[in-house]
């Protein structure tokens, strides 16, 4: 079982536009001819930001008619948020506040022996990272730059640095690289 952050980011290193628009990315590959498909059938439980949980609900039309369901995942999701947020119809969705630390425990008793997607955005990666909880970072490099956004990792890594354990071209707009979190104790 592993803490995986899976996202995709533009080539200098933005998630989002400040205003919380993806619009930049869709244009870039399909999500089905991806990694996609094979990672999230590992997922057991997922994480997300407020910010991210809210382009969910403002884009709930869209994803009903792309996916079938206005909320696509039938894992279970922790929401961080210290506000109270609306619920998505047909979601499976537990509110967190404060640390990941226990949030993490019940998020493994729930993901059984499969994988916890951490989806962002960057800063709760981090708090993930900050705790020692995060084992992999899997990023798809768009072929785009946004020139300032959403953060895709506001951390320093150095030492030890994250070790690269593959490479793989998505055809001539996104490249994803895998790494491994190497923890210093
Ligand atoms: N490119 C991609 O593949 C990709 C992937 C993921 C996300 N995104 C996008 O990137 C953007 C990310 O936005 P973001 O950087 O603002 O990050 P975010 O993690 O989605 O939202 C940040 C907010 O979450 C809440 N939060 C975070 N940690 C918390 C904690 N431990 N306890 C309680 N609340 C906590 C806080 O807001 P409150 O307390 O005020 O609620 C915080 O301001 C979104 O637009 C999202 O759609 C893109």
């Amino acid at each position: 079982m592993k803490t995986q952050y899976y996202t995709a980011t533009s080539l200098d290193g933005f998630l989002a536009t400040e205003d919380d628009s993806l619009d930049w990315l869709f244009p870039l590959g399909e999500l089905n001819n991806s990694s996609y498909p094979e990672f999230i059938s590992e997922v057991g439980a997922l994480a997300m930001g407020s910010a991210t949980y809210e382009w969910m609900v403002r884009h709930a039309e869209q994803v009903a008619k792309e996916t079938g369901s206005p909320w696509p995942y039938s894992q279970p999701a922790w929401i961080f948020s210290s506000r109270k947020l609306p619920m998505i119809d047909g979601a499976d969705i537990h509110f967190a506040n404060g640390d990941v630390h226990q949030i993490h425990r019940e998020m493994r008793g729930a993901a059984k022996d499969k994988n916890i997607w951490v989806v962002g955005g960057g800063d709760l990666a981090g708090q993930f990272y900050d705790a020692g909880l995060l084992d992999e970072i899997i990023v798809q490099i768009g072929s785009a730059t946004l020139g300032k956004g959403k953060p895709l990792f506001p951390r320093c890594v150095l030492s030890p640095t994250l070790q690269l354990i593959s490479v793989r071209q998505l055809g001539v707009g996104m490249a994803e690289l895998r790494y491994e979190v190497h923890k210093s104790v």
